[in-house]
């Protein structure tokens, strides 16, 4: 077995961070989607200025503050609203081939785990919601350290937690920009592009793309 340890991002890679939003799109109107982008976008981007700046703050924190300033570029967010939209943030839906993903590689005898910037609790709850339990053999939080992904202490995380070296550790991300970080430590990547991106970080590429986790298990076969 070449690669045994499967490592994944969580939220856009095993679960959809836009399931949220979608499910109240009718109650948002035409804003949803940019509403979407713009609250992923700017929880990302909290993550990065905060950890440059040393002055962390926890993801539910960052993504209940990206939720506000998005609700407020696109004509404001009633505090109902934002409840629910906060709370289907907590319970996203996987993607349909996730659940099968890791019973395929689980009955190949491969370890599988999550490496997310998610607190514990958040990706506890997302699990949860997801029927994921069981299917895992660690759920890692880059909380502990009170640093984001992409520093390098984030993804040495796997090699405390299994007592692997990076080259043993096959990490999937939908976030080019979490591949380029987890090919930089020294991770074997495959980027999960499902919706046919370009290619950016040209010196950090992944060792594969698929266009969704299906597609890993023929890759790896
Ligand atoms: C995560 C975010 C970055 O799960 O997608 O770490």
């Amino acid at each position: 077995m070449p690669h045994s340890l499967y490592v994944f991002d969580a939220y856009g890679t095993l679960f959809d961070v836009h399931s949220a939003v979608a499910r109240h799109a009718r109650e948002l109107g035409p804003q949803a989607a940019r509403l979407s982008e713009v609250w992923r976008s700017k929880q990302l981007e909290y993550t990065w200025v905060r950890t440059l700046a040393g002055a962390y703050r926890d993801f539910g924190a960052l993504t209940a503050d990206a939720l506000d300033y998005a609700g407020a570029l696109c004509g404001g967010l009633s505090p109902q609203l934002r409840a629910r939209l906060l709370d289907a943030y907590g319970a996203l839906d996987a993607f349909p081939e996730v659940a099968a993903t890791l019973d395929a590689l689980k009955a190949r005898g491969c370890r599988t785990a999550i490496l997310s910037n998610g607190t514990p609790a958040m990706l506890a709850a997302a699990v949860r919601a997801a029927g994921l339990e069981g299917r895992l053999d660690a759920v890692l939080s880059v909380d502990s350290l009170r640093l984001y992904k992409t520093a390098p202490q984030a993804y040495a995380l796997v090699g405390n937690h299994f007592a692997t070296s990076p080259h043993e550790v096959t990490f999937l991300s939908s976030n080019r920009w979490d591949i380029a970080g987890a090919q930089a430590f020294g991770f074997r990547t495959i980027w999960v592009n499902r919706s046919g991106l370009p290619d950016e970080y040209g010196e950090l590429a992944p060792a594969a793309v698929v266009t969704s986790l299906e597609r890993l298990i023929a890759l790896d076969g």
